[in-house]
């Protein structure tokens, strides 16, 4: 049996990673400045991650959400204390489209209401509503455009409010820095004036924390940053470290009853171990402080590049603007330098998404290896 072939891939197979380096099987070291797509946290094998998962995989790897599971309560409550979110209630899953998929059914069995409200440019994911509130018509399939979804610019308040005012709409969803769309923010005042809209008119409000969450951005969660509220958070990609879980933290009033979400393997133990290690590794080594510290040396490091005509992004969810598409930059970073960078729907723009370990030491090499790149 061949592949189906959705993936255009580069030439390398890593056989081994080790903090911020991934190891090939032609003994290539690289430097892991994409983490995967924002999927790795507290470095690839790190030790405590290793020791509990295979301890766990030793006891016990998987049993259904039918027993009791000890796991994910001492998870949701270390979840709650880190993130300063003890109010919420968590569901876990598996993926981060999944876990938008619940966020969204879930406000929609909480309002009795059917169409939703999301931005121009934004990503979550690839499941049927995940993939319709995406905008991205070329991975929207006819079965998720049966959806009813209304698109508004980041920003266009008297848009959203033109809309939510019809009452129909049963969920607001949004990504406090967009990460695939290419790093767009909006305003603390606009985030603010979005919360309170949701409130006046009944819709929830879904901050998609997919990508931002986990420390990402310096804080917990990038709408933290905005003193805001939100009525679900969704949780994937750092939660794990590259082990498969996601989450909806669901906040106070949102009851729970038996049935309503479900699912066979989200929040199983394995699962629990790695996203426990995480939370763990995250307090023990000061990661979040780590984030903003790095973030900066990067940012100051950036400022000093004429070529670069905009940063973006915050915390370690960064991006370098130029005035050229960066494919080929990218390319030769990897072929050339041995550094893995990203990209996003702002063919200018490449992104930063490394480990939240990465020291100031890498950051040098990074910049170091970019000049030689641009000077050639
Ligand atoms: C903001 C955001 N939401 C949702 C998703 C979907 O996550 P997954 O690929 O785990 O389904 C992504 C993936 O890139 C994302 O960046």
């Amino acid at each position: 049996m061949k592949l189906f072939n959705v993936y255009p891939l580069f030439d390398i197979t890593p056989l081994s990673a080790k903090d911020v380096y991934v190891y090939d099987d032609q003994g290539i070291k690289y430097l892991d400045l994409y983490g995967g797509h924002a999927v790795i946290s507290i470095g690839h094998s790190h030790p405590t991650y290793v020791k509990k998962l295979r301890e766990q995989v030793s006891k016990l790897g998987f049993y259904s959400n039918s027993i009791q599971n000890p796991l994910q309560e001492v998870l949701a409550q270390k979840l709650g204390a880190l993130s300063a979110c003890e109010e919420y209630e968590l569901f876990l899953c598996n993926s981060g489209a999944e876990a938008n998929e619940n966020a969204l059914k879930l406000a929609s069995f909480y309002t009795g209401k059917k169409k939703v409200l999301a931005f121009n440019n934004s990503f979550h994911g690839r499941t049927s509503s995940a993939v319709a509130v995406t905008d991205n018509p070329k991975i929207v399939a006819p079965l998720n455009a049966q959806h009813q979804v209304d698109f508004v610019a980041l920003g266009d308040l008297l848009s959203v409010e033109e809309i939510l005012k019809k009452e129909q709409t049963c969920a607001v969803i949004v990504e406090c820095i967009q990460g695939v769309g290419g790093l767009d923010e909006s305003s603390t005042q606009f985030y603010q004036g979005l919360a309170k809209l949701c409130k006046q008119y009944s819709a929830l409000f879904i901050a998609d924390e997919v990508q931002s969450g986990y420390g990402r951005t310096g804080d917990f969660f990038a709408f933290q940053k905005h003193q805001i509220r939100p009525d679900i958070i969704s949780v994937a990609k750092g939660m794990g470290n590259g082990f498969p879980i996601g989450g909806i933290l669901i906040g106070p009033g949102i009851e729970a009853s038996y049935g309503l979400l479900g699912t066979t393997f989200g929040g199983n133990h394995l699962a629990c171990a790695a996203a426990l290690s995480v939370l763990e590794v995250l307090e023990e080594e000061q990661l979040m402080k780590n984030v903003s510290e790095v973030s900066a040396y990067f940012m100051e490091k950036a400022a000093q590049l004429a070529s670069v005509k905009n940063i973006k992004g915050r915390g370690l969810m960064l991006g370098l603007e130029f005035d050229f598409p960066v494919a080929a930059l990218r390319k030769k970073l990897i072929d050339t330098q041995h550094i893995f960078t990203g990209s996003s729907n702002n063919p200018k723009l490449l992104r930063i998404l490394p480990p939240l370990t990465i020291k100031k030491e890498h950051i040098d090499h990074f910049f170091q290896a970019l000049i030689k790149e641009l000077d050639s």
